[in-house]
């Protein structure tokens, strides 16, 4: 089961163990982390759902790349874009996805 560590900038974290087949958003949703808002529910129309996925260079990327419609959102987000900016709705879990740490933004809106 995909383990998702939700970094807060304040330095707190929330763990959760997630079933494969949701998406890092979905989980956080369901699982009462604060600050991913998801807004348009996973319908890839409101950048509230944005988080950071820091990956070094030696550690294969977890997710599916990011689509062009994915791409044009992530310029939409409150707080700026990073190399590692991901919606969270489009990060779908499988049984093989390692354990991941994702990184939530100051602000959402
Ligand atoms: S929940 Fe709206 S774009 Fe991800």
């Amino acid at each position: 089961m995909p383990k998702v560590t939700y970094a807060q900038p304040d330095g707190t974290e929330t763990v959760l163990d997630l079933v494969p087949g949701t998406t890092v958003m979905r989980g956080a949703v369901t699982g009462g982390v604060r600050g991913i808002v998801a807004e348009c529910g996973g319908n890839l129309m409101c950048a509230t759902c944005h988080v950071y996925v820091d990956l070094d260079e030696a550690t294969p990327a977890p997710f599916s790349p990011v689509t062009p419609d994915e791409d044009e959102l992530l310029d939409c987000t409150a707080t700026p874009r990073e190399a590692g900016s991901r919606l969270s709705c489009q990060l779908g879990l499988t049984d093989r996805t390692a354990d991941i740490v994702v990184r939530v933004p100051e602000s959402q809106t």
